[in-house]
């Protein structure tokens, strides 16, 4: 079966404070999730430290398990001469440090930085993030045994052309064709229109359903059943009023949340929304 996620993408938002304040009102609730759901928090890199502690701190197995960590970004390159830039290595390496802060039980280890995701419409479009780019940074963070959200989407101009198809298929053939097998297994796709993107309008859910399935069939093109195995997940003004309709779909296996992330309330709702 595939695995269900949901996954907050805070975005440049919220103090280190009140990051730390959000993942401990997630974490009050936690209980709530479903055991298949996996909810992970894409938080900004200077709230990952702390968060990792947080999490790593949490006491019952089940719901320690149910939260994961990921970045927002990483570096195309390995190390260097790259000022502000962060490797994967660095991200993966995060969790180790937890216990060489003062203070800290020599044993202790935080929350692993599991994912990070690439390929979002806002570093495509503000940061020249080309397909090239992307599959650079895609097999850093690989090499450096993270997990990768690859998200694809077309503006409102190429779905008003009729050219979403296209635009998506180039997105997914240009960089995730590029990797092997294994390496796939790592990826989880998210689905997210442009013009839905912090806009309050939504795909309607046979919108959505439509072009999950084209992704997957493009997948199964390039990697036969491993596709069937893929999380593909949506995104774009996700919430608590519409997620459960979108989750009911069959090739729509959870959502990439932005502002409804900020609210834990609303963040919870939507993970219980399967
Ligand atoms: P939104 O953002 O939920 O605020 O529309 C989603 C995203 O950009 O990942």
């Amino acid at each position: 079966m595939r695995k269900k996620i949901v996954a907050g993408n805070w975005k440049m938002n919220t103090t280190v404070a009140e990051g730390i304040e959000l993942v401990n009102q997630i974490i009050a609730k936690i209980e709530e999730i479903p055991q298949q759901v996996q909810l992970i928090v894409n938080t900004p890199f200077t709230h990952l430290f702390p968060i990792s502690k947080i999490i790593g701190d949490i006491k019952c197995p089940n719901c320690r398990s149910k939260l994961a960590l990921g970045a927002q970004n990483c570096a195309d390159k390995e190390k260097g001469a790259y000022t502000g830039e962060v490797a994967a290595q660095m991200l993966v390496s995060l969790s180790k440090a937890v216990g060489t802060v003062v203070g800290a039980p020599a044993d202790a280890v935080g929350a692993p930085v599991e994912y990070v995701i690439l390929g979002h419409s806002e570093r495509r479009g503000y940061y020249g993030e080309t397909n090239a780019i992307l599959l650079e940074k895609i097999k850093q963070a690989l090499a450096a045994g993270l997990k990768v959200i690859y998200c694809v989407g077309e503006a409102l101009e190429d779905r008003k052309a009729g050219r979403h198809f296209d635009v998506v298929g180039e997105e997914i053939k240009e960089v995730l064709f590029a990797l092997g097998e294994e390496d796939m297994k790592k990826i989880t796709v998210a689905y997210e229109p442009i013009w839905a993107i912090g806009t309050g309008e939504t795909a309607t859910k046979e919108q959505a359903q439509e072009i999950h399935a084209f992704i997957r069939k493009s997948l199964a093109e390039k990697f036969g059943a491993l596709a069937q195995q893929i999380s593909i997940l949506y995104g774009g003004s996700c919430k608590p009023s519409n997620a459960a309709e979108l989750f009911s779909q069959p090739d729509i296996d959870g959502g990439l949340i932005g502002g409804a992330a900020l609210k834990a309330d609303d963040f919870i709702a939507i993970a219980k929304s399967f």
